[in-house]
């Protein structure tokens, strides 16, 4: 199994750019189901997820080819077969954006229930109580969930909890309903935004976008389009991490800094520099690094997906601070391998405490899932020696290129086998 070998410490110097956002190509990917009609997405990043969905789109019936580097066409002139497995589902949760599209255009889909994960039990039930209430029947069925709607018709819903698949789901799904919908307690992400911009362009009507109430108008049918999937905030926020924790200067391109703004203020609070320019953000830094603590939320608040890698940077904070995660329960599970590697860190619950500035060394050590992954490449940049990373296969569902673009910028870092 391939792992990846960094020798520390590295200092990161020099230009990377940012690809297109994972967790807004996939939506956009599963949109494409809502019409027979060709849909070009520009921007598509080359990680092992794209490649997952594309494959079980292709089941379904897609049409899918890779024009140019980045750019995606996916054509489904017709529904092949309206299921989900349950070996392509376990291994990207995200396989669940095709159950309101595949059943707002079939009538009919049957999908794998994902089931828990690395980092908590996930469950899906407000995507299924929306899809119920546009009129949808489900039943769940020997571990797979099987929808069925002759007509589905528009209606109000209000999510109990903010999920960002969950309203995705949804508001893909209202676009093929019979008269209008109301979605309360919406997730707010940026690719959510990126989603609805997409289906507009289809020919939807949607309105509220940015908020958490959205209003659509449903459609009999909608048509082909062409977008672009907004720039990886995740990734953006991955490598400003990596090079104020390496005491670099890094500028960092084809980002959207407006996407990171609490990020942006919670580096600055600990002594970042950071200069942004419209799609550049400048990040570097020489004196002590501050503490400063962090609670993750909802957008626009902290974003879960960066508190692993917030967390390697506060080991090297000269004093204690306190992460606290509040969108899942078991999203710790990388404070066991920093710790190995030095780091002194006590959790209670949903709060970690960590108490830095310790040194890092270097340590065998696992990921366990896709965010903790990039929290230990930050750990190893930091630690003296070489650390080897186990199970790179978490890192390649989410970052393009991971190992070369921080080759590029100076690190000594190689995936090996
Ligand atoms: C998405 C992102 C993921 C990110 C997460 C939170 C994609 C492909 N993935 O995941 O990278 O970490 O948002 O920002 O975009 N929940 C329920 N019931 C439901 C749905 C969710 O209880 O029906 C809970 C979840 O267990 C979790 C919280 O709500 O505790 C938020 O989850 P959700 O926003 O749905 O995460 P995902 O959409 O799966």
């Amino acid at each position: 199994m391939a792992k990846i070998k960094i020798i520390g410490p590295a200092i990161l110097q020099g230009t990377i750019s940012i690809n297109g956002a994972k967790n807004a190509a996939l939506p956009c990917m599963a949109a494409s189901l809502l019409t027979d009609s060709p849909v070009i997405l520009h921007n598509i990043p080359e990680v092992k997820d794209v490649e997952t969905l594309s494959t079980l789109l292709r089941c379904n019936g897609a049409d899918i080819s890779f024009k140019e580097k980045e750019t995606c066409q996916l054509h489904f002139k017709e529904i092949r077969s309206p299921e989900a497995p349950y070996e392509l589902v376990k291994t990207m949760r995200a396989s669940i954006l095709i159950l309101g599209p595949l059943l707002a255009r079939n009538g009919y889909a049957k999908v794998s229930l994902p089931g828990g994960c690395a980092i908590g039990a996930r469950p899906v039930e407000q995507h299924l109580k929306g899809l119920e209430k546009l009129g949808a029947e489900i039943i769940l069925e020997h571990g797979y969930i099987i929808a069925r709607a002759k007509h589905l018709m528009g209606s109000e819903f209000t999510f109990d909890k903010v999920t960002v698949t969950g309203t995705e789901n949804i508001m893909m799904t209202a676009c093929l309903a019979r008269g209008e919908t109301i979605l309360n307690n919406c997730a707010r992400e940026p690719e959510i935004e990126n989603l609805a911009h997409l289906l507009i362009k289809m020919g939807a009507i949607i309105e509220g976008i940015g908020t958490d109430c959205l209003f659509i108008k449903g459609n009999t049918s909608l048509h082909g389009a062409t977008h672009t999937i907004i720039p990886d905030r995740i990734e953006t926020g991955t490598y400003a991490i990596a090079g104020i924790v390496s005491k670099g200067n890094i500028t960092i391109t084809n980002c959207n800094p407006e996407h990171l703004h609490i990020l942006l203020q919670k580096l600055k609070q600990a002594g970042a520099n950071i200069s942004i320019t419209q799609d550049t953000l400048l990040v570097s830094y020489q004196d002590e690094l501050l503490p400063v603590d962090i609670e993750t939320n909802p957008y626009p608040n902290f974003p879960t997906d960066l508190q692993a890698q917030f967390m390697a940077l506060m080991t090297q904070a000269n004093g204690t601070s306190l992460i606290k995660e509040n969108i899942f329960e078991n999203r710790f599970m990388h404070i066991g391998e920093l710790r190995r590697m030095g780091a002194d860190i006590q959790v209670n619950g949903s709060i970690a405490m960590v108490k830095g500035k310790t040194p890092l060394s270097d340590a065998h050590v696992m990921a366990t899932d896709l965010r903790a992954s990039a929290c230990l490449v930050i750990a190893a940049l930091v630690a003296k020696g070489e650390t080897i990373i186990d199970r790179v296969y978490h890192l390649e569902r989410g970052y393009t290129n991971l190992v070369s673009k921080l080759a590029a910028l100076g690190a000594s870092i190689e995936k090996i086998t």
